[in-house]
């Protein structure tokens, strides 16, 4: 049995409410929040990347866990901050993780945080004794006043993979589909993402749809034994898309998609985070369902633009819920800063010198640690001196 021992997330500790978005893009506000299914969205402040979101995540993550029995680091994301360096390997040294690590970087979009578990789940099958440390992590951008907007949010997750799942065992049957196409896509001069948005819901689906055959094909449970979904949540009514067309294409009565309501609500309040929003979902499904899962079957799918889809299944493990983080999770959303939407846009619009220059950033608030300035086109990560306050320095 594998799967995942140990979950948690972060995302930074400012917000934007999106009625306020909606206001000031001149839009019904319905459409953000019924439409689009989201009421806050997460901002990355400058001293927040993926780097530092990641290391705020595994912190927790890895809390009473001897770190010399991790032995490989998987970072998944499509926001990564150099082209060479992995991102996991400023992360190793902020942990202090054993420099018998391996450590590399994953990208397909969206589905590296899945592609980054089953590279994990193959490392643990051959080497039962080591542990993984999976996180995934991205800031969602598309640019002030475009369609995308209200689709951004940033986060990170880190999860540990081992033979002894505490939360949920990962089954090996698994479905994936690979097209090339343009639907969403960066490219390395650019800072947001280019999205042709129609076409990337209609991939989407389509995914999922070959996802789903090639999963059955694999042997796979047949959907009635599947008694959960979660799926990636670039917003979240794409989940209710997904539902109806998966139980379509499965040729199965469509059931209420307010059966996913426990999935939704962290990723309501947090907004898009690429490789990290599945996860979140996942945390989201098992924190948030009233009743004990134990036993029950959860299927996923993951989507990565470009494109590669994944869909798999899991069961969760009897006393799963004593091994969340519920509470740090709540806390983490609740005390979060709402900012005005001109302190957003001006957050938005800053930069960190690209010529080499040196710059000490202000602190904003948030976890444990944070990106202290650049220097020599050098990163410079550390510990905040305060994990509380509320500037952002958009001044
Ligand atoms: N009240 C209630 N609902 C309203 C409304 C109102 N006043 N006005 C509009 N809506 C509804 C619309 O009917 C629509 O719902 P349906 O899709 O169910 O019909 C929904 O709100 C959105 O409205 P539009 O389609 O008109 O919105 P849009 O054209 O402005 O853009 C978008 C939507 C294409 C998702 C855009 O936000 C976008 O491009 N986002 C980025 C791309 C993205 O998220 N793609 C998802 C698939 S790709 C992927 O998953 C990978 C990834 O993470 C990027």
């Amino acid at each position: 049995m594998i799967g995942i021992e140990r979950i948690s997330f972060y995302t930074p500790a400012y917000a934007i409410d999106m009625r306020a978005l909606a206001k000031a893009r001149g839009v019904d506000p319905a459409k953000y929040c019924v439409g689009i299914g989201q009421d806050t969205m997460a901002v990355a402040p400058i001293d927040e990347d993926v780097v530092s979101m990641a290391a705020n995540a595994a912190q927790q993550c890895l809390e009473g866990l001897d770190k010399t029995t991790v032995d490989t680091v998987i970072f998944a994301t499509e926001t990564g901050v150099d082209q060479s360096k992995a991102a996991g390997v400023y992360v190793h040294s902020l942990l202090g993780l054993p420099g018998s690590c391996q450590v590399y970087e994953m990208k397909q979009a969206c589905c590296g945080g899945s592609l980054a578990l089953h590279a994990a789940l193959d490392r643990v099958a051959r080497r039962p004794e080591k542990q993984v440390l999976v996180i995934a992590a991205d800031v969602a951008r598309y640019g002030l006043g475009t369609a995308g907007e209200p689709t951004q949010g940033a986060g990170a997750v880190a999860f540990v993979v081992s033979a002894q799942p505490r939360i949920i065992e990962i089954f090996p049957q698994t479905g994936y589909f690979t097209q090339d196409v343009m639907d969403f896509w960066r490219p390395n001069y650019m800072e947001e993402a280019l999205v042709d948005g129609k076409f990337s819901v209609r991939m989407y689906l389509r995914a999922l749809e070959s996802c789903w055959h090639a999963y059955a094909a694999d042997g796979g449970l047949p959907i009635q034994d599947l008694d959960r979904f979660c799926y990636h949540q670039p917003f979240t009514t794409m989940a209710y898309k997904a539902h109806r067309r998966l139980f379509t294409v499965a040729d199965v009565e469509v059931p209420d998609v307010d059966v996913l309501a426990p999935s939704l609500r962290y990723n309501r309040l947090i907004g898009n985070t690429y490789g990290a929003s599945l996860f979140i979902s996942l945390c989201s499904l098992l924190e948030q369902t009233p009743v004990d899962m134990a036993g029950e079957h959860v299927g996923l799918f993951g989507y990565g633009s470009g494109c590669v889809g994944t869909f798999y299944a899991g069961r969760v493990i009897r006393n799963y819920r004593a091994h969340l983080k519920r509470e740090e999770h709540e806390c983490l959303l609740a005390n979060r800063c709402l900012l005005s939407i001109s302190e957003y846009e001006a957050a938005f619009r800053r930069r960190l010198p690209i010529d080499g220059s040196m710059q000490v950033l202000e602190e904003s608030c948030g976890g444990p640690f944070h990106l202290e300035g650049i220097e020599n086109h050098k990163r410079i990560y550390g510990r905040r001196r305060r994990e509380a306050g509320a500037n952002l320095g958009v001044a």
